[in-house]
């Protein structure tokens, strides 16, 4: 059985030092390489014989959107009012608002603290934009690595989706933002593994359950929260599409876990606590803290703490463990990954909706669709 130290490159999960130790070295790198295993199968077996997989495979054909066309691309954002907006509309609590005496924050103003709002949506926008680039990646792996072919027509479209993703954010991060920032170094390392593996159910468990799991969190979060009209619409139309990749992650790995023996899915419950640790670190926003050459282990006593943060950070697990107990990989082998969630602070999840469930009901794109049907005919 692996340990910590095998799992996360550290003894303790909250051990500030070794996670802030893992920076990235190559910000100015273009190109970054992974070896990518895994054999590409043909199968021969045409057979439609995986109703579920067709189903979400019919309804992503009608879901199709063009990020050209489909938002309102001429909306002007003014990022600082973006950020004074959102802190009004949420009732969060705004840097000067913080008792800061006697730490670098001292100093600051509402100046500095704006700045710091907009810099914060500079690099969420740019991880998002990243981590996008790691699911058009993973699902173009999937399409050649998994042996049923509903997994791949249904994979297929999720190469669209994805390669739509990136174009949107990236559109955005270009046109309304004010500058990017390189991938998050625990983020790379996460993609890197999952990429790596040569088992085509670990791309699954990696990308679809864990990673756009926690994707569809928190742009659901991001989506409630903020005023600018343009990134709400946009977000809703990427969550649509996300939700369909996480109810396909669920939809697969459940018939094929069951063909598993248990130190085999020990390996799987090791791999989710791995990726569930990884994407908490990275919301420590690191690089931001650097840019303003600020001590991070300071910001992160600070900032860090508000209350609104905080809920942030659980709720972006509000996916991932629900469809982690619909997959039975939070109790298998005496609940050693329920014991991991719970020491992570967000087991209190697990009876939330899981997204094979709820997956049709966030077709904002269908919904938008009927709706101006409806308003056609009666025109
Ligand atoms: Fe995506
Ligand atoms: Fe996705």
């Amino acid at each position: 059985m692996a340990s910590n130290l095998e799992m996360i490159g550290r003894d303790e999960v909250d051990d500030l030092e070794s996670i802030l130790a893992v920076t990235n070295t190559e910000v100015d790198e273009i190109a970054h390489s992974v070896a990518s295993h895994g054999d590409a199968i043909f199968t021969w077996d045409y057979e439609r014989s995986r109703a579920a997989l067709g189903k979400l495979y019919e309804r992503a054909k009608k879901s199709q959107w063009n990020a050209q066309t489909d938002l309102p691309w001429d909306t002007d954002v003014d990022q600082e009012h973006v950020v004074l907006a959102n802190a009004l509309a949420n009732n969060m609590t705004f840097g000067p608002e913080l008792d800061t005496a006697g730490t670098p924050f001292a100093s600051w103003g509402d100046k500095e603290w704006l700045e710091f709002g907009v810099q914060s949506q500079n690099w969420t926008l740019s991880q998002f934009l990243h981590g996008e680039q790691g699911a058009l990646i993973c699902t173009a792996k999937v399409v050649e690595t998994v042996p049923w072919i509903d997994a791949k027509y249904y994979a297929a479209t999720q190469v669209m989706d994805e390669a739509r993703h990136v174009e949107v954010f990236a559109k955005y991060l270009d046109e309304k933002l004010s500058g990017h920032y390189p991938i998050n170094s625990h983020l790379r390392l996460l993609l890197d593994d999952i990429i790596n593996d040569s088992r085509w159910d670990m791309t699954y468990l990696g990308m679809q359950i864990m990673v756009e799991g926690l994707a569809l969190a928190a742009f659901g979060f991001i989506q409630q929260m903020t005023t600018e009209p343009l990134l709400k619409q946009l977000l809703r139309y990427v969550m649509a599409d996300e939700a369909r990749h996480v109810a396909f992650g669920v939809l697969s790995l459940q018939e094929y876990y069951q063909e598993l023996n248990a130190s085999e899915i020990r390996e799987r419950q090791e791999f989710a606590f791995e990726a569930a640790v990884r994407m908490r670190d990275r919301f420590l926003q690191q690089e931001v803290w650097d840019h303003f050459g600020v001590d991070v282990k300071e910001a992160v006593k600070i900032v860090m703490q508000a209350p609104e943060r905080k809920t942030f950070q659980a709720l972006l697990f509000s996916k991932i463990v629900p469809n982690c107990k619909k997959l039975g990989l939070l109790d298998a082998g005496d609940g050693w990954l329920r014991e991991r969630f719970t020491d992570l602070g967000v087991i209190q999840f697990e009876d939330w909706v899981d997204t094979g469930e709820e997956y049709a009901s966030l077709d904002e794109v269908a919904k938008d669709r009927l709706a101006n049907d409806k308003a056609a005919a009666t025109a």
